[in-house]
């Protein structure tokens, strides 16, 4: 986070004053206090433009007391169905794709249904007769409103493709509700070349064929598995930024690295802290500060360019960073 202000700063037209407001919340609050989110802090988060978002989880908080408490209750409450994830092939990297044809593709996730609501439940707990259900809810608004944004997103790029990767052979529900909405809303939009593919076979194709993506708009759990594989394959989780967007503005849009939070390194100045500076690259351009974002873009590209074989410490790399926006 450090890092991602640093840079930030740095970027910024002189004329743009910059106010922020730093909230602890995460792991170490939770221990302190028990509390993830509280009301009063989700109001005031309320009132920001944007909100920059630290990896959360921590091994010794019980699994799924952050997620739910803390990240996808702002995901929810602030509504960012669109759960935006670009995918770039870095130079300089080491992905198993090295030198391939450019990378160059988005992935659209749905942010804020599918089988992350919560809606499920289990019967005889902790018995060998245990029964547990997690349920996958679409809605025909909430896939309209997330296929449509995506179509937006390819038709302003100039390949103008998009892909819907779902499952519609087993998942014969929800998969045919977004073929059949992704078709209707796709009338809407001649110029743009459409394909679908399902999930398992996008996962060899991200590998094998991954240039033949350009906007792919998806489920939100196939969205959290296929982006992991994106980064893995286009330089690595420590250069995968993200953007939980609330496309209206009703609330702040909020920006993220897509990876965790590293606890086996934390505090020894080892992570790689690009990802967060893509992630503020995002949010710039969300506010339309799109010659600034292209600025931080352009400079993590040189810096992984022109780096050597020597490892770099998280300060060093958000300094060269901050040199390079700023210069
Ligand atoms: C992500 C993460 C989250 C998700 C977890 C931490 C709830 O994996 O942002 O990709 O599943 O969305
Ligand atoms: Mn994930």
């Amino acid at each position: 986070m450090a890092q991602g202000l640093k840079v930030l700063t740095a970027v910024l037209p002189q004329d743009v004053k910059l106010e922020t407001q730093e909230y602890d919340l995460g792991a170490r609050r939770w221990h302190a206090t028990g509390e993830t989110l509280p009301d009063e802090e989700l109001e005031s988060l309320k009132r920001h433009d944007a909100i920059l978002l630290g990896a959360i989880g921590d091994p010794s908080v019980p699994s799924g007391v952050l997620e739910r408490g803390l990240l996808l209750k702002l995901r929810f409450a602030f509504d960012h169905f669109v759960n935006l994830r670009p995918s770039k092939l870095f130079p300089n990297t080491a992905t198993p794709l090295a030198g391939r044809p450019d990378i160059d593709f988005v992935v659209v996730r749905e942010g804020t249904e599918g089988p992350y609501t919560g809606n499920g439940g289990s019967l005889r707990t902790g018995t060998p007769a245990e029964v547990a259900t997690e349920v996958s809810l679409n809605t025909a608004y909430g896939v309209e409103r997330v296929v449509r944004d995506a179509y937006e997103r390819a038709n302003a790029r100039p390949r103008k493709k998009l892909t819907l990767v779902h499952k519609n052979n087993v998942l014969v529900y929800a998969g045919h509700m977004w073929k059949n909405i992704f078709d209707k809303v796709g009338q809407e939009y001649p110029e743009v070349t459409t394909d679908y593919l399902h999930v398992d076979a996008a996962t060899i194709f991200f590998v094998t064929q991954p240039e033949r993506f350009d906007v792919i708009v998806t489920d939100n759990l196939f969205g959290d598995i296929l982006t992991d594989l994106a980064a893995a394959v286009t330089g690595g989780i420590g250069l995968a930024a993200s953007g939980n967007i609330n496309p209206t503005g009703e609330f702040p849009s909020m920006f993220e690295p897509v990876h965790g939070s590293a606890p086996d390194i934390a505090g020894t100045g080892k992570a790689d802290p690009t990802a967060t500076i893509l992630s503020v690259a995002l949010l710039l351009n969300h506010l339309g500060y799109a010659p600034q974002a292209a600025r931080i873009e352009e400079a993590v590209a040189a810096d992984l360019e022109a780096r050597g074989d020597a490892p770099r410490s998280t300060d060093e790399i958000g300094d060269a960073l901050a040199a390079r926006v700023a210069g």
